[in-house]
């Protein structure tokens, strides 16, 4: 029942039995690529996830509000908080399904923010656009830990949603909203919100000081409680999250991410000092990994960037950052924690890849420019790498997403002439409610699942899970993991899309 897809973890789809398999033609030929227009469309991509009540300003207009209601039915799971009534509208959905996953999704508000504290110089008009991606995600953290000594974790039911083909607007599965506590706790996700809430709180500050003090000081509480209440919230919330975003690396990695953008945030010693005394308890592990699960090597390039270990030596950050990068970079002989297809992309076993090739990319970028600015030679082995060749084989990466494949096809919804077209998403692939106004039911959409037709809304942005190591790509929505977007793709792709299309 339990398996894990690339460290996300789905429940197939109970109408789900056929696998619809149409191969793409094949041509070639590559193109320059537009990374203006790629970075503008990967921030709409979060509007077409959005949950609650939608702004005037919203441009993705084929969704409507949703979720108007959430947090008003009584919390259940292991915790029995019973807590009734408290507003848990909005936040976003984290890929083709309508669950408030709030793991992944601070995971996702923590890359974008990342993307622009450290590529903001770059992104021009699109700059209040990613600040409205981010403060989209804040807004509803705040709701989600403004009862002291409690998180909210989730909000809807995985298994019921996933049992139905419908739209975000017509949902009438529960909405019941999940908790972690003091006596349940879940420092994984409690330290991711805290991470996102310090890191998003550094790139709100110059458009609203105030709201900014308000999600720092907040995420030190939300810090001192996932540190002082330590536990995994597989233990606390284990059915109802464990099919879906289970937590296999624990928590220790949560908590020391937490505090290095606490530290990045504030400059406080007391953070810094957190993660020097405490870093130990990764022992260096997974230090290839990086995703909503792992932040081992994300830890290490960003501590190795804010500098504060430059007294030890060897400084165990950097060590442990170059071996990821080691461990990465095609011409390095030691030990790969990555493959690559023969068109090029970077590949990591299980479903859903191209968050692995988007968020390693990230790391290899920042860590490329952190080296530059040291004039830093990397060594894997016997291989010398210059800083610049970091930024050269991410964007490789970039330009592969964008087109440059065996295919010739982007794998970015809406942009370039070939993209995916039945993504495995149910607002995409069900008619908007302004072309079908009746409610279609839990099982009203399976026709249109199983329709070999095009999606009738493009989620314009939204990037796929991605073809497979042969560089081949069904474009099955029963497919979910090749076809499925997700948020956590989509946030480091802007920061690595605001810098190319400055360079
Ligand atoms: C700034 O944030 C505060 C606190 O959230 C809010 O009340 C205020 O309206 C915001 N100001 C602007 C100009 O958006
Ligand atoms: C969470 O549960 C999974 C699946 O049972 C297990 O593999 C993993 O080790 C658990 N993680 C923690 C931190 O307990």
């Amino acid at each position: 029942m339990m398996k894990k897809m690339g460290g996300k973890v789905k429940v197939g789809l109970v109408l789900m039995g056929i696998l619809l398999v149409e191969m793409v033609g094949n041509s070639t030929g590559a193109t320059r690529h537009n990374y203006g227009d790629a970075l503008s469309k990967s921030i709409v991509f979060f509007e077409g996830q959005r949950s609650g009540k939608l702004p005037p300003s919203q441009r993705m207009t084929w969704r409507k509000d949703s979720g108007l209601r959430d947090g008003f039915q009584k919390s259940i799971g292991e915790s029995q908080i019973g807590i009734k009534h408290i507003d848990l509208v909005g936040g976003y959905y984290d890929a083709g399904d309508n669950i408030k996953f709030n793991f992944p999704m601070a995971f996702t508000t923590t890359m974008l923010a990342w993307s622009v504290a450290d590529f903001k110089p770059f992104m021009g008009t699109e700059l209040p656009h990613a600040l409205e991606a981010i403060q989209w995600a804040t807004d509803y953290f705040l709701k989600c830990t403004r009862m002291p000594g409690v998180v909210f974790a989730q909000v809807g039911e995985g298994f019921a949603d996933h049992n139905c083909w419908e739209r975000p607007e017509d949902m009438d599965t529960p909405r019941n909203p999940f908790a972690v506590s003091k006596k349940y706790p879940g420092s994984e996700v409690s330290a991711e919100m805290a991470a996102a809430l310090a890191a998003s709180s550094i790139v709100l500050r110059s458009s609203n000081r105030t709201y900014a003090a308000r999600l720092l000081s907040r995420a030190k509480t939300v810090f001192e409680f996932a540190n002082t209440y330590q536990g995994s919230y597989n233990d606390s919330l284990g059915h109802w999250v464990c099919s879906f975003y289970c937590s296999y690396s624990g928590y220790q990695d949560e908590l020391i991410w937490a505090a290095t953008w606490l530290y990045r945030a504030t400059k406080l010693p007391y953070y810094s000092n957190y993660v020097l005394n405490n870093i130990h308890k990764l022992n260096g592990g997974n230090f290839a990994e990086f995703g909503w699960d792992t932040k081992h090597a994300g830890i290490y390039v960003l501590v190795s960037k804010l500098g504060f270990a430059k007294h030890l030596q060897p400084n165990p950050f950097i060590t442990n950052a170059e071996n990821f990068v080691c461990s990465v970079l095609p011409e390095s002989p030691t030990t790969k924690s990555v493959s690559y297809s023969p068109g090029g992309l970077l590949f990591k076993a299980g479903g859903s890849n191209m968050q692995h090739t988007t968020a390693i990319s990230f790391l290899l970028l920042v860590y490329g420019r952190y080296a530059s600015s040291l004039k830093k030679t990397i060594q894997c082995g016997n291989v010398v790498v210059k800083p610049p060749r970091l930024a050269q084989v991410a964007k490789r990466q970039v330009d592969y997403i964008l087109g440059d494949n065996p295919l010739s096809m982007s794998y970015m919804v809406g942009y370039g002439k070939k993209y995916p077209q039945r993504i495995h998403h149910r607002g995409s692939s069900l008619p908007s409610t302004d072309a079908h106004p009746n409610k279609l039911e839990c099982q009203g959409g399976t026709s249109y699942f199983f329709s070999s037709n095009p999606n009738p809304n493009v989620l314009v942005g939204a990037v796929v899970g991605g073809p497979d190591i042969n560089d081949k790509y069904p474009d099955s929505r029963a497919d979910f993991p090749h076809s499925e977007p997700a948020t956590y793709i989509n946030a480091p792709l802007v920061g690595l899309l605001a810098f190319y299309k400055a360079h």
